[in-house]
């Protein structure tokens, strides 16, 4: 892995490990914390419901492992900064870590519903968000908080939104939230909240610091909207994994590989990858879908030249939309949602 920060933990594996299977291993799913790993004592662990709602409850793993149907969903997770690293060369973003393209990954999510837990508690009139809480304390935020955010209550209630005890097969590791969190395919991982102990039903979007005030997108010039739009649905995106950025290679065929993912349900329709700075394009290979709320691995034979050749991807969804160009178009103070085409620089010699 790639260590941005030991503590908290923050790391993303190395680009070409993301490339080789569409379920990322647990030990190289990448890892975004803002605090330290809780200690949970397995034993004492409750999930807590309340708010608006007719029934407050209390829930053990054991609760919620009998008493609710277990569902299954393949999702990516990817955190807002992913590729912020592409947006330094524009200007600077002081206090963030400079993710590059591996903050993101995906894997086989089990748990139960979070409708039905709301259906249990049952929702009382005048309930639009459900908020989460996780028991790690934030020390970056004054007083210290424990880590949160919300979902609107459409989303909350969709089918494909997962309390997850869970990941790939294997119980939940406590680095990725155990005993369990939130999956909320298809919005940012901040909402995807880890360590969850309460799930809150409220008239307004949650007050924690996460859903408040970071993690929304400010404007690169401070003006009328100082607060920002605040992040939930994943833009469409897209990076290469292979060939590495620097590599050095044998001129002629090469496989270019590496993945496309979008949120808030839409889909990836077609990637295109090119060689001469978006002149012309060459069409890749979708590989096999893995699921509604997965990315797709892609890949391309680009007949690179001697020299070097910057090799650029970018994506489609299904309502045409399609990346930007430039970095500097999306530029934004947190570094957020780096959607400009992602592009690797390689040297091919004899
Ligand atoms: N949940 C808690 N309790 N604390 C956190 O710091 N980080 C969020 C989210 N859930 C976080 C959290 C962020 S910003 C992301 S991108 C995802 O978890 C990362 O999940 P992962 O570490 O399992 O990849």
């Amino acid at each position: 892995m790639r260590v941005h920060h030991a503590h908290p933990y923050n790391a993303e594996p190395p680009p070409a490990v993301l490339a080789e299977q569409v379920i990322t291993p647990v030990d190289a799913f990448y890892v975004r914390d803002h605090a330290a790993v809780p200690a949970v004592d397995l034993g004492a662990w409750r999930l807590t419901v309340d708010g608006l709602v007719e029934r407050e409850l209390e829930l053990s793993l054991a609760d919620l492992r009998t008493g609710f149907p277990e569902r299954t969903v393949v999702a990516t997770l990817q955190c807002a900064g992913n590729r912020r690293a592409g947006l330094l060369g524009v200007r600077d973003i002081p206090g963030e870590d400079p993710w590059g393209p591996g903050a993101t990954s995906t894997a086989v999510w089990s748990g139960t519903g979070l409708a039905d837990v709301l259906t249990r508690a049952g929702l009382r009139a005048g309930a639009a968000h459900i908020a989460f809480q996780g028991c790690d304390v934030s020390m970056e935020v004054s007083p210290p908080q424990p880590y949160g955010g919300s979902v609107p209550l459409a989303k909350a209630v969709a089918p494909e939104v997962l309390l997850a005890w869970e990941m790939n097969g294997e119980p939940l590791p406590p680095v990725h939230g155990a005993p369990l969190r939130v999956v909320v395919p298809g919005w940012i991982g901040a909402r995807s909240v880890k360590w969850l102990t309460r799930i809150t039903a409220l008239a307004e979007p949650s007050g924690n610091y996460y859903q408040a005030i970071a993690y929304r997108m400010l404007p690169a010039v401070p003006g009328p909207d100082p607060d920002g739009i605040p992040l939930g649905p994943v833009p469409l995106n897209s990076a290469i994994l292979r060939p590495g950025d620097g590599d050095r290679l044998a001129p002629g065929p090469t496989e270019v590989a590496g993945y496309a993912y979008t949120g808030g349900g839409r889909a990836v329709a077609r990637v295109e990858v090119s060689l001469d700075g978006g002149t012309t394009w060459q069409r890749a290979d979708l590989g096999s879908p893995a699921g509604p709320w997965a990315w797709r691995h892609w890949r391309a034979t680009a007949r690179l030249p001697a020299g070097e050749t910057t090799i650029a991807v970018r994506a489609w969804d299904d309502a045409a939309a399609t990346q930007p160009e430039s970095p500097r178009s999306v530029w934004n103070p947190k570094g957020y949602a780096n959607t400009s085409w992602h592009r690797v620089t390689v040297t091919c010699r004899e």
